[in-house]
């Protein structure tokens, strides 16, 4: 049965709407109803697009702290009071469970309110000069400027609160910015487009371009966006980095999060409840979904029926029925690779103690154990609803193999014991450690990034302010304190 045709969602080039001949259509995950269309930008909207961005930038720069705090917080309360149609659009279009594109919303909401009230006291600093002789009377005003117009290249797994981890700290710092939305996921993008319209940025300020993966190649290297920020998969992102040495790139990539239960904690049952909820959330389509479970050999044989009791209670299903917990995955080539990797496993040894069924582009959440070291479920970021225990006769042990990897983003420790909690964050390789539960956290405005092949940089609102921009000094003399 077809119903009529949708009306083509326009893209935004400098602020303004626009639709090309070249259309797009975005299906369900799912199903494959069709969410929406839109088109993918021409030639000629992109280069429009990075032109005004150029032509703006001082303007940009020079926009007082309160106009760009007010942009930031129209959208931020715009998105809130279009709450539940935003979150209909991410499930639709990502397949992500309504209750889970709901709690991103909410994310959205703060992350553009972060963005508010960081552009109101992103002040600089005063440093004292007079510590030498020769300095006596001086002291530098250290401000931070903008770099010059972002380009902003999103994922489709937070197809609205990543476009926000660039929009928000872009425009606070005073950067054009461009965004690149993944393309399955562009609709939701350009309906943050839509609230940025309603603003008095000026034009040029900012545009949503929705493009194929040929077109982006010059954009990368227009030498008139110096600033890259990009969220998606390692290859692309270092490749990204590796290709423009005289850009500042920034990369928020994959990861294959460890978790640790020392043999102190208490509550074995919760913390298998917290792995197997953020093992498998959203598919485990997040950078920071609980991969690996490095158990102590003093809980493994409590924790791990526990674990296997609360994957296998997990609703999965439509994502939009308000129960579903694990949804689809992105496409049908996801759901095969990530099904191949845990054939693979199992092939080479590992024991499956549940999941692994396919449904479309579903698979049923897994536990693994008894992995061989080096098949991908471990090595690689699985970005699926895989969970793989281990079981470790120490703490040390535990982050020894947790370390064994070459991604570092987040890692989570379920220990009581203050000193074991210090020790595992000094010696875990990354970007950030959660104690006392799943390393699957991101509160907006904290540092957010990784280590090793999981990036450069850090987003979280202030975070990403501080890489869209430069330190300038100015060194006042005569200075009477
Ligand atoms: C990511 O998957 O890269 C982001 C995770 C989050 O924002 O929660």
């Amino acid at each position: 049965m077809s119903g009529p045709t949708p009306v083509p969602t326009p893209y935004w080039v400098a602020g303004k709407p626009r639709t090309s001949d070249s259309p797009v259509t975005v299906r369900s995950p799912y199903d494959a109803a069709v969410t929406g269309v839109t088109s993918n930008a021409t030639a000629a909207d992109i280069e429009e697009a990075v032109a005004a961005a150029a032509a703006v930038r001082d303007e940009v720069a020079a926009l007082p702290a309160h106009v760009r705090a007010d942009a930031l917080d129209h959208v931020s309360r715009r998105l809130d009071e279009r709450l539940e149609e935003v979150a209909a659009l991410i499930t639709a279009e990502s397949g992500k469970p309504i209750t889970w594109a709901r709690t991103e919303v909410t994310r959205a909401v703060a992350t553009f309110r972060w963005g508010a009230e960081e552009a109101r006291r992103f002040s600089g600093t005063v440093q004292r000069l007079d510590t030498d002789p020769g300095s006596e009377g001086r002291v530098a005003l250290v401000r931070q400027v903008p770099r010059g117009p972002v380009l902003g290249i999103t994922p489709f797994n937070f197809p609205v609160n990543l476009v926000a981890h660039k929009l928000a700290p872009a425009i606070a710092a005073g950067c054009p910015v461009i965004i690149k939305p993944a393309p399955a996921t562009p609709l939701s993008a350009l309906l943050l487009g839509e609230l940025l319209a309603e603003t008095d940025l000026p034009a040029g300020a900012w545009s949503v371009l929705p493009m194929t993966n040929e077109q982006i190649a010059d954009l990368v290297g227009d030498p008139r966006l110096p600033v890259i920020s990009f969220t998606g998969s390692d290859a692309v992102g270092w490749r990204i980095n590796d290709s423009h040495p005289r850009k500042h790139v920034l990369l928020e990539l994959g990861g294959n999060a460890p978790v640790i239960i020392a043999p102190d904690w208490a509550d074995l049952d919760g913390a298998a409840a917290r792995v197997a909820a953020f093992g498998t959330h959203q598919a485990g389509q997040s950078c920071v979904s609980v991969q690996r479970v490095y158990a102590h050999t003093d809980v493994y044989d409590e924790f791990v029926p526990a674990l296997v009791k609360y994957v296998r209670g997990l609703p999965t299903g439509d994502p939009a029925h308000p129960a579903t917990h694990v949804g689809p995955l992105i496409n049908a080539d996801a759901a095969r690779r990530v099904s191949d990797w845990v054939a693979d496993a199992v092939t080479r040894g590992a024991t499956l103690l549940t999941g692994g069924r396919t449904n479309g582009n579903a698979i049923d959440p897994v536990v693994l154990a008894d992995v061989p070291a080096g098949c991908a479920v471990v090595t690689e970021e699985v970005f699926g609803p895989v969970i793989v225990v281990e079981r470790v006769a120490s703490v040390d042990e535990a982050i020894a193999t947790a370390n064994r990897s070459r991604y570092g983003l987040q890692a989570g420790v379920f220990t009581h014991d203050l000193r074991v909690a210090a020790y595992a964050t000094a010696k875990l390789q990354v970007g950030g450690v959660v104690i006392g539960d799943v390393p699957t956290y991101r509160a907006d405005q904290m540092p957010y990034g990784g280590v090793k092949d999981s990036g450069v940089g850090r987003e979280g609102v202030q975070s990403a302010m501080l890489d869209f921009t430069e330190p300038k000094v100015m060194v006042l003399t005569e200075f009477v304190a």
